[in-house]
């Protein structure tokens, strides 16, 4: 059985709705369970029990939420020290409005959780162009939300913007089935 652990930050349900379709992926796939926390309530013994982490996050002023950068910097830091992470699996999700066309920082967003997910030593799941939705809602990095209209006014994410989601998850629980146990690095 592995363990995903999605963490995530939301203040206007979309990030959680990505976290939560992502969920209902990892939990297609056989043998694999997912855990949601949110970034504030995510502790050092949901790492050390996990298989996989996957980090979410809202956009804010073009980058990540400060809630999830607290979580890398003061629970994941700890693991980091100790490399309690190395060789596990790793992948991101992120939302933003759409402010400035291309996701309005959901790629910079994601970019900076991948470049501390590859110092925590996390195997990185990217999301291939060939994955269902991604035409709708995927970057190369993860799966993205627009959640404004084109006049930005707030409309939320709708059920195609969360198919990219939900196959990202199916992938990363494959990934850490496949990886389970394996003794990769020295
Ligand atoms: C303080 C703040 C700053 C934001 N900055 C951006 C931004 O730079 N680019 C963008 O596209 N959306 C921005 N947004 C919009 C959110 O990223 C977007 O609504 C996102 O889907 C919210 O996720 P949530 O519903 O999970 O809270 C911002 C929202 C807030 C509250």
């Amino acid at each position: 059985m592995v363990r995903v652990l999605i963490v995530y930050a939301s203040d206007h349900g979309s990030t959680e709705k990505m976290a939560k379709a992502l969920a209902d992926g990892v939990k297609s796939v056989e043998d694999s369970i997912a855990e949601l926390v949110k970034a504030d309530d995510a502790r050092i013994e949901h790492l050390l029990s996990c298989d996989a982490l996957v980090i979410g996050t809202p956009v804010h002023m073009g980058s990540i939420d400060w809630r999830v950068k607290k979580f890398i910097d003061t629970v994941c830091s700890g693991a980091w020290m100790q490399d309690k992470l190395i060789g596990k699996v790793g992948a991101v999700f992120a939302s933003g409005s759409g402010y400035g066309n291309g996701g309005g920082g959901c790629e910079l967003a994601m970019l900076s959780v991948l470049n501390n997910i590859a110092e925590l030593g996390l195997l990185i799941v990217p999301l291939p162009k060939k994955t269902p939705g991604y035409k709708v809602a995927g970057l190369q990095w993860g799966p993205y939300g627009r959640a404004h209209a084109e006049d930005l006014s707030p409309k939320g994410l709708s059920d195609d913007q969360l198919v990219s989601s939900k196959h990202h998850g199916m992938h990363i629980a494959r990934v850490a089935n496949i990886l389970k146990d394996a003794q990769i690095f020295e």
